[in-house]
């Protein structure tokens, strides 16, 4: 989902005095904190209980594959270690509160004080945004807490946005997941100067950050770099792009910036030129057209979602989906959701009349999944939509817990059971307590109304939620004792603390984290989502 509304007051990174003296060997306990790596002299500075590094990892020429960086360089000319990097471009949103610059690939690395003493493991966050917004920098992404509580270099990591990202005119693709591929390759020549062990590094994300691990997934040539990885709220009903797909947007994009050649006489110089020259509003403003248009210009890429990776085969060469032969995995995973994904979407921008009738139900299921999947949804027990009688109910919360099931939640189950079928383990959450996100605070249902919307993971997960509740503090206790258990051992139940169980084939055993128990299965049994109406990967991809 696109976050429009900047209610967000920037997150401050403030250096507090270092409680815990930094052991780190030969290096001062006072100012700057230095460190010896292959590429050169690292400076850090304090950050809550951890030490903050800020680094280049990987330098690009626009629309050209990146390449990764053979010097500990601070980002965008810097000379003061707390300075943050700047963000890839992107329009203004409450995801990002830093300039832009299309020097953006950056990785913050935050590290724990037990490094100096330990071989400690290394957890790479991917942001989420839907690849055309988001940074390193973004609302509760500071990972010192995060660091700290799991005894784990916490990196996060920047990657080239929307056309920038996914679309260069010269038919080129996939250049964001290769930027994050290469941050994998810097991390590990760089991880040991700081305590890093690189055989214990796990990549996670968020929304289209956990896309983007699923993209990584099913790269070969990344297997080596990762040994595990988490996926929160991995909106997986939208699938890569074809090929097909991916070629469809990129020409219309490329036609819209009136470079290409249109006479025999227009040379590929001149193009290239022509690009290079082109100033990043132009072509912020030719990619809003592109969203706008892309589902008109090919269904398959969705109304939501529409630039992201593709299956291009020679990089990434699975969709880890039914659509495709599957490889064999043996990776542990951790894929959750929250209770209530869509609440943004169908609550805010006065989307839907409140209250929306009964009658309104099977129109908006139409106008989404087309025909036969309407039936099929409509002539189901799991939305409660009364047929006849009484419609002058509000069936918001139908098409709510609807569009939660089909782009997040089911598709993740149904990700999990694949994933457990071809060798690999799982254990799959339902966050049902948040910390309401920025980009949710001016949507009362999800600020006010109880519901649990997507992106509210975050803080939990990070710590850094202002203020909170018993409730929020007790699952952002469970969640990083789990995830430190995880990360150094790839054991999700560290002693002393309830069980959970890893999913099966034909039950996810969806931990509730925040309550008790397990989800309710409903929609997401093997026989209905996936089977009976398909994900649009398995209407339009196949
Ligand atoms: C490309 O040309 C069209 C038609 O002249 C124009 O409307 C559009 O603004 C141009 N786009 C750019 C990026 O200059």
């Amino acid at each position: 989902m696109v976050a429009v509304l900047a209610l967000f007051t920037p997150l401050l990174l403030v250096a507090s005095s270092w409680a815990t003296p930094l052991a780190l060997p030969g290096l001062p306990r006072q100012g700057a904190i230095t460190v010896n790596t292959p590429v050169g002299q690292a400076t850090g500075v304090v950050d809550g209980g951890a030490v903050r590094f800020t680094v280049r990892y990987a330098t690009a020429n626009r629309w050209q594959p990146s390449v990764v960086a053979t010097t500990w360089t601070l980002p965008n000319g810097a000379s003061d270690p707390a300075a943050l990097p700047h963000a890839c471009p992107q329009d203004s949103s409450v995801e990002n509160s830093q300039p832009t610059s299309e020097d953006c690939l950056s990785v913050i690395l935050y590290v724990p004080p037990v490094a100096a003493t330990k071989n400690v493991p290394t957890m790479l966050w991917i942001h989420g945004g839907s690849f055309i917004e988001g940074s390193a920098t973004g609302p509760g992404l500071d990972g010192s807490k995060l660091a700290v509580a799991t005894g784990s270099i916490i990196a996060v990591v920047q990657y080239r946005l929307g056309v920038l990202g996914l679309f260069p005119p010269n038919g080129g693709t996939n250049l964001a997941v290769k930027d994050v591929i290469n941050s994998l390759q810097f991390l590990r020549q760089t991880l040991p100067s700081f305590g890093g062990q690189t055989s214990k590094f796990t990549i996670a994300g968020q929304s289209s950050g956990a896309s983007m691990v699923r993209a990584l997934l099913g790269t070969p040539s990344a297997q080596s770099l990762f040994r595990s990885a988490i996926l929160h709220s991995d909106p997986m009903d939208f699938g890569l792009l074809s090929t097909t797909t991916q070629s469809s947007l990129q020409a219309a994009f490329t036609k819209s910036l009136n470079c290409s050649s249109s006479t025999p006489t227009t040379s590929a110089a001149a193009a290239a030129a022509c690009y290079n020259a082109l100033p990043l509003s132009t072509i912020l403003s030719a990619q809003d057209d592109l969203m706008s248009n892309a589902a008109s210009i090919d269904p398959a890429a969705g109304l939501n979602e529409p630039i992201r990776p593709c299956l291009d085969g020679t990089l990434i060469t699975s969709p880890l989906d039914s659509t495709h032969s599957y490889p064999s995995v043996n990776k542990p995973l951790i894929i959750s959701t929250v209770l209530n994904e869509a609440g943004n979407a169908i609550y805010n921008y006065n989307a839907f009349p409140d209250p929306l009738p009964g009658s309104a139900f099977e129109p908006v299921v139409e106008a989404t999944f087309g025909q036969p999947r309407t039936q099929q949804i409509c002539s189901s027990t799991f939305y409660g939509v009364p047929t006849s009688g009484n419609l002058a109910i509000d069936v918001r919360p139908q098409i709510e817990k609807l569009g939660t099931d089909y782009i997040w939640k089911c598709s993740s189950w149904t990700f999990a059971r694949n994933w457990i079928a071809h060798g690999g383990s799982a254990h799959v959450g339902m966050y049902v307590v948040g910390a309401t996100y920025p980009s949710n605070a001016n949507v009362p249902f999800c600020a006010s109304g109880g519901g649990i919307c997507h992106e509210d993971d975050i803080m939990l997960l990070f710590g850094t939620a202002p203020n909170p509740t018993s409730a929020q503090a007790a699952v952002t206790t469970e969640i990083q004792a789990r995830y430190k258990n995880f990360l150094s051992a790839n054991d999700i139940n560290p002693s002393g603390m309830a069980t959970w169980a890893p999913a099966t084939t034909t039950d996810v055993h969806a931990r509730v984290l925040g309550g008790t128990g397990e989800a309710p299965v409903n929609a997401c049994t093997p026989t209905f989502w996936g089977a009976t109406p398909q994900y649009d990967y398995q209407v339009f991809n196949e």
